[in-house]
């Protein structure tokens, strides 16, 4: 991997700043969970994804074990894979184990030094690899699109989207994501994506507010983040970490509840927190499957396998965009 081999899009800080100072004036304070996401916090939720609570990596990565290499020996040689939000090189090392000869990897996140960090770590391991770490966001169509145009055409092109990460998303931005990795992947594409639709709050609620509070910190860091970068004032030792489960809207939330009545400035600006008042920093859908496929249907994809675990309710599918007949696997099948 090298630098000049990396893609960068521009102006990710103006927009970190403009979602701040939005979000802290709606009558629901929201900041949008992508900023969570700096070196901190991206040091944070691979910590998250180690707890004894937080389920759906351990999930995921034991249907990965199972059914990884059975796939990878179907699919087509010199693979070029692009994998959206570049977390765990965990997961990324089995689908480049199981893949035959693959020919490219292009790691798309919005956190540029962990990303660089993962990739080249990886790039030592498949040094025949040819890895284009691309710091963008990856709803940002343009970025996938500058990224598909340099896909090669010596194999197919595989969209690799692990942790669940499209529950972050709204169930309308998530449909979108889909149907433009559809079009960045185009006809020949597949889609390898991890899925929760775990439904037990007795479950989730501990997922998310662990006992060590390693998803507290996690929360916290953007308070830590706006004051570093953006001048803000935030004590952190006021405001609190909440898990709540939205059962209606089959998510859980993350909030940070100010302990006390409060201003704080931000970019010379002051914003005013009664005691109680949150900043909502994350939703995390948990789709049913046959919402999510309705959803990968509507987008232009058509399922070809689901990886169901036999514990959890995480799963993962594999869509394409020709016709098949689903086929539904467990874990242990
Ligand atoms: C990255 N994403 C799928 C995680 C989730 O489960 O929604 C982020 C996370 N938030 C708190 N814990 C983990």
């Amino acid at each position: 991997m090298s630098q000049a081999a990396t893609l960068r899009r521009p102006g990710a800080e103006n927009s970190f700043a403009m979602e701040v100072s939005s979000g802290l004036g709606l009558e629901q304070k929201a900041i949008s969970s992508t900023w969570l996401y700096d070196q901190r916090g991206s040091e944070l939720f691979e910590e998250i994804t180690e707890l004894a609570e937080y389920y759906p990596t351990r999930s995921e990565l034991a249907l990965f074990r199972d059914h990884l290499p059975a796939f990878g020996a179907a699919f087509g040689r010199h693979a070029s894979v692009i994998e959206i939000g570049a977390g765990s090189s965990r997961k990324t090392r089995l689908l480049l184990q199981a893949l035959r000869s693959p020919y490219a990897y292009f790691p798309i996140d919005i956190s540029a030094d962990f990303l660089f960090e993962a990739v080249g770590r990886l790039q030592e391991e498949f040094p025949q690899v040819r890895c284009t770490p691309v710091v963008a966001d990856f709803t940002d169509a343009a970025a996938l699109a500058a990224v598909a145009r340099r896909l090669s055409t010596v194999g197919p092109a595989l969209g690799f989207f692990p942790g669940s990460t499209l529950g972050n998303f709204e169930p309308h931005a998530a449909q979108r994501l889909l149907g433009q990795l559809a079009h960045a992947l185009g006809d020949k594409g597949a889609l390898v994506i991890g899925i929760d639709s775990t439904a037990d709050p007795d479950v989730l609620l501990p997922a998310y507010d662990d006992a060590r509070g390693v998803t507290a910190a996690f929360n916290l860091n953007l308070l830590a983040r706006i004051n570093r970068e953006l001048g803000g004032t935030f004590r952190l030792d006021t405001f609190a970490h909440e898990a709540r489960f939205d059962a209606m809207h089959s998510r859980i939330e993350m909030h940070l509840v100010s302990r006390i009545a409060q201003r704080v400035l931000v970019l010379g600006k002051t914003y005013f927190f009664q005691a109680g008042e949150t900043i909502h920093t994350e939703n995390s859908h948990k789709f049913r499957r046959t919402h999510f496929l309705e959803m990968a249907r509507a987008a232009g994809w058509i399922s070809q396998e689901v990886w169901s675990h036999h514990t959890s309710g995480f799963e993962v599918h594999v869509l394409g965009r020709g016709a098949a007949i689903p086929k539904v696997l467990s874990q242990g099948d």
